[in-house]
């Protein structure tokens, strides 16, 4: 797993040297195309896992691992940080001349079902068989198959399905950073990051050290075919409830703030959800936004005793709670990572429970703070909608639980065949959760009618999005607008 290790000599070595490589590939491919800008060949551009991808994100990979939330680089290996990334970027730009060139991908369909019945209604007529709902129609690949496919990374890219090429001048314009939390089931994390995946978005995945050896190295050559996608390389051991929730969200935050791209919203996700809304969709619900963020909350003393025996939280904030998702802007992600009250709150919230979910809900309703993009409405307001999850609860005290054709774990609904239809008709921007093997088809469906709206994008049709909803919601109208009032 771990490329530089942690010590400050090896990273800069490290560092070095791969900024080495990237210069001589560099200058190999500056000349080169700016010879021959009409030719593509391929052998030279295999971008073969292991060799001739020196800007490997596992080279720049942030060693932010100590236990001091606060830990920051020293200017010296941000200095270097950034000139390397420079050069992945140039090299980057090169390459998607090349696949913009050859871009074959094919999207994926369920051969098995007409699925597009199932989008449009739910009518006991197209699922009723039973067999077809819970078997295994579709093999899933293993780590073992990740690994024989990633030899190439051209073939990988070209034929595995990503979009490469055709990415519209609008999402150009409104990069998103991406955070992947994953654990198990690398062919769903794929087939997630696959989907999410465009090449001028930024992505960070960490996967959790209990995982098997064969899903991090699995993983770590899928990444390694994506130069915009890293890989944390602190594994942390994530416990659920605690701290360590957290911890690798704001060490990935970090990562992706120190990436050149200046990207303007911020999305986690976690292994075992799908996108509802295509990237174009997003950048424009996203530009909707204006600045808002999509981040829940509530101070229902219900759950006050998670942190009561910690208060006063400091600077005297009032606590909320919120859920494990959020959606972000970029002046949201400077607050937190840089200001002294997002600093102290985080040192604070180490010690409390289940600090994932009152961290940053914490910070978006603290309105006195002037944090960009916060909510400034009343917190209790039954109106005030948040748009970033399709998820259905059944836990005691949750007022109105909407069935789930799948099954019920721990409170939340793992979807089945018969929940896609309210998906695809719902506003909101990702479902949570799927477990594959449950019902294959729910998942296989989805997807396809994903990939089908980009399909329809792609060839000028884009299906219709109003995003009044949006415009219109409390989050946005009540969104804080004005200058930061407490930093320090
Ligand atoms: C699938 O069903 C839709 C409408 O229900 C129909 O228009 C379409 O032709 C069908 N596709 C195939 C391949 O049978
Ligand atoms: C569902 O079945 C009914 C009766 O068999 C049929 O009339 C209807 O067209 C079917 N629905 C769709 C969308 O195919
Ligand atoms: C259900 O689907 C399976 C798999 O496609 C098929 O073998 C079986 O014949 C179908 N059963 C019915 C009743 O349609
Ligand atoms: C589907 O396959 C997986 C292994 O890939 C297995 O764990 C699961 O039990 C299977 N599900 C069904 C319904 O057969
Ligand atoms: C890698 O895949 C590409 C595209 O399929 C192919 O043209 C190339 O020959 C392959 N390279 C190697 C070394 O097999
Ligand atoms: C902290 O907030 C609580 C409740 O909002 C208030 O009662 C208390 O006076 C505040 N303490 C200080 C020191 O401001
Ligand atoms: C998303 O970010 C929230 C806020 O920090 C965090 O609590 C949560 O663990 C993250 N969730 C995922 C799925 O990464
Ligand atoms: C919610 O869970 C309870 C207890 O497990 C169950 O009885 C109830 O049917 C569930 N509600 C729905 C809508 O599935
Ligand atoms: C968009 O939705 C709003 C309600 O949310 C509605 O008033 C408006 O007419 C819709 N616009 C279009 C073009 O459909």
């Amino acid at each position: 797993m771990k490329v530089c290790g942690l010590s400050w000599r090896r990273l800069v070595q490290c560092l070095l040297t791969g900024l080495l490589t990237a210069g001589v590939l560099y200058c190999f491919l500056y000349f080169h195309f700016s010879r021959h800008p009409h030719s593509y060949p391929t052998s030279h551009l295999d971008l073969q896992a292991s060799t001739s991808l020196p800007i490997s994100p596992h080279a720049v990979t942030w060693s932010g691992a100590g236990h001091d939330v606060t830990e920051r680089a020293t200017s010296e290996g941000m200095q270097h940080l950034r000139e390397f990334q420079s050069a992945a970027h140039h090299y980057w730009r090169k390459l998607q001349d090349l696949l913009v060139a050859r871009n074959r991908a094919k999207f994926p369909s369920v051969s098995y079902w007409n699925c597009s019945c199932l989008w449009e209604s739910d009518a006991d007529n197209h699922t009723g068989n039973a067999t077809l709902l819970t078997t295994n129609v579709t093999r899933l690949k293993t780590p073992q198959d990740y690994l024989a496919e990633t030899q190439n990374c051209t073939r990988f890219v070209l034929h595995g399905g990503f979009k490469m090429a055709a990415v519209s001048e609008e999402e150009l314009a409104f990069p998103l950073a991406f955070s992947l939390l994953v654990y198990k089931d690398l062919d769903q994390v794929v087939r997630l990051l696959r989907a999410v995946y465009r090449p001028h978005n930024v992505y960070c995945v960490h996967a959790d050290r209990k995982s098997p050896d064969t899903f991090h190295s699995s993983l770590r050559h899928v990444i390694s075919c994506l130069p915009n996608v890293m890989l944390l390389d602190t594994a942390v051991d994530v416990q659920w409830g605690r701290y360590s929730v957290l911890k690798p969200e704001i060490l990935c935050l970090r990562m992706l703030w120190q990436h050149a791209t200046k990207w303007r919203y911020f999305i986690n996700l976690t292994g075992q959800e799908f996108p509802l809304k295509t990237n174009k969709e997003l950048v424009q619900i996203l530009t909707a936004f204006r600045g808002a963020n999509d981040i829940r909350g509530t101070q229902h003393p219900r759950f006050s005793g998670r942190w009561k025996k910690n208060l006063p939280a400091p600077y005297n904030l009032t606590v909320s709670k919120g859920a494990v998702h959020i959606v972000a802007s970029r002046a949201f992600a400077d607050y937190v990572l840089h200001s002294r009250v997002a600093r102290d709150l985080l040192t604070w919230a180490t010690q409390v429970r289940f600090p994932e979910e009152i961290f940053f809900s914490t910070l978006n309703h603290n309105p006195h703070l002037g944090v960009p993009g916060s909510y400034t409405g009343d917190i209790a307001d039954p109106f005030k909608e948040t748009f970033h999850r399709f998820k259905l609860w059944n836990t005691t005290g949750f007022p109105h639980v909407q069935p789930c054709a799948g099954r019920w774990v721990r409170g939340i609904c793992h979807f089945g065949v018969h929940d896609v239809t309210r998906m695809t008709r719902s506003p909101r921007l990702f479902a949570n959760k799927f477990s594959y093997d449950l019902q294959p088809l729910a998942y296989d469906c989805l997807e396809e009618w994903y990939w089908h709206k980009v399909q329809l994008e792609d060839s000028g049709r884009p299906p219709p999005l109003n995003v009044s909803l949006y415009e219109e919601s409390n989050i946005v109208k009540f969104r804080y607008q004005g200058p930061v009032l407490i930093w320090q």
